[in-house]
């Protein structure tokens, strides 16, 4: 397998020799252990041959659903905010009260979804023939990722200082968020793709960069071998205590909050509320995935899952999330 890493390697002559499933009604095709569609695939070959990281690139990296979006937009408020906003706490003349107001005018999140600012290396970059050029881009340079940790350029995860931050779910949200945001990619003629099906492809594992919890669990043994290179957050516990999440995100980022009206403001524009109702998020589009920018907020709602599951479905899951993180010491919860 390691020669396909290669170059050279022809992705169709790959294609044939790797199990393929369907998902969603698309073939998925599994490639040292994990599922990706065809043009992830290539575009993963190629960011793994191609890719050169510097010292202080910073990776964000989720399985699908997780919390991507808030994430980009987190880390990017993070490492902008040290750039343009003014921490001064002394009293300020009224007149010039407004220019220290970070408002829409001011925040480019305001006028572009987090991925225009954050790309997904293997879905905005390396799709493209020839990729672009990321050298100019300023430091440190912010990207994403949806593949699992062991597919990774040796480059990123074996000997650089890059850091990774990775964003779990709970499994039951994750599919859950998973089946909306894929039922937007069907025709408007045909139904929304079964929940059951889903389910029952989830638990087998088989889901666009699955199986989730070998996935998770890549990633999880990672921060806990090297946790100044990978911090590993959940999305419930950023609903939970966003303050304390974001602080020890900045702070891994090395930008620390020097006072809590920093870490509010980065709170608030990167809410789902102030996000999902910015007209760019409304009204735009995603080229890359081309789909309305407003398929990426919906409800943010932990627990969400009781909507579609039926309780033998929630057994089932519990079980199996139990039998695959037994040992770990990592739990995703909803309640974590
Ligand atoms: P739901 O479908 O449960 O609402 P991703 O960004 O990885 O695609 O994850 C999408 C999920 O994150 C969606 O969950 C979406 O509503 C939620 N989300 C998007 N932006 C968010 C934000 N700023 N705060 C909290 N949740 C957010």
């Amino acid at each position: 397998m390691d020669n396909c890493y290669d170059d050279s390697c022809k992705l169709p002559d790959l294609l044939e020799q790797l199990p393929q499933e369907s998902f969603w009604d698309k073939p998925l095709y599994q490639w040292d252990g994990f599922w990706y569609r065809a043009y992830h695939l290539e575009a993963a070959m190629a960011f793994r041959s191609q890719f050169r990281p510097l010292q202080d690139d910073v990776f964000l990296a989720s399985p699908m659903k997780t919390g991507t979006t808030w994430l980009k937009a987190l880390c990017f408020s993070i490492l902008q905010r040290q750039l343009d906003v003014d921490d001064d706490d002394d009293p300020i003349p009224e007149s010039q009260a407004k220019k220290k107001i970070v408002d829409d005018e001011e925040d480019p999140l305001a006028k572009n979804h987090p991925a225009f600012y954050v790309k997904t290396l293997e879905v905005q970059v390396f799709t493209e023939k020839p990729p672009p050029d990321l050298s100019g881009m300023k430091s440190p340079r912010l990207f994403h990722t949806h593949l699992p940790y062991s597919a990774l350029p040796d480059s990123i995860n074996k000997s650089s200082n890059c850091k990774i931050v990775y964003i779990a779910r709970n499994p039951k949200d994750t599919l859950v968020s998973m089946w909306h945001f894929f039922n937007k990619f069907r025709k408007p003629e045909q139904a929304p793709f079964p929940f059951d099906k889903a389910f029952e492809c989830f638990c087998q594992g088989i889901c666009l960069f699955g199986p989730f919890f070998d996935h998770v669990l890549q990633y999880w043994r990672e921060s806990l071998k090297a946790p100044n290179k990978v911090l590993f957050l959940k999305y419930e516990d950023l609903k939970r205590d966003p303050k304390g999440e974001i602080k020890k995100l900045a702070s891994f980022l090395e930008r620390p909050f020097t006072k809590d009206k920093q870490v509010d403001e980065v709170i608030w524009r990167c809410s789902l509320d102030r996000l999902k109702n910015l007209e760019v998020n409304k009204n735009g589009v995603d080229p890359w995935v081309g789909v309305q920018n407003n398929v990426y907020f919906r409800a943010g709602i932990v627990g969400d899952w009781k909507n579609m599951f039926t309780a033998e479905m929630s057994e089932k899951l519990d079980q199996i999330t139990q039998h695959k993180l037994e040992g770990s010491g990592l739990h995703l919860d909803e309640d974590t």
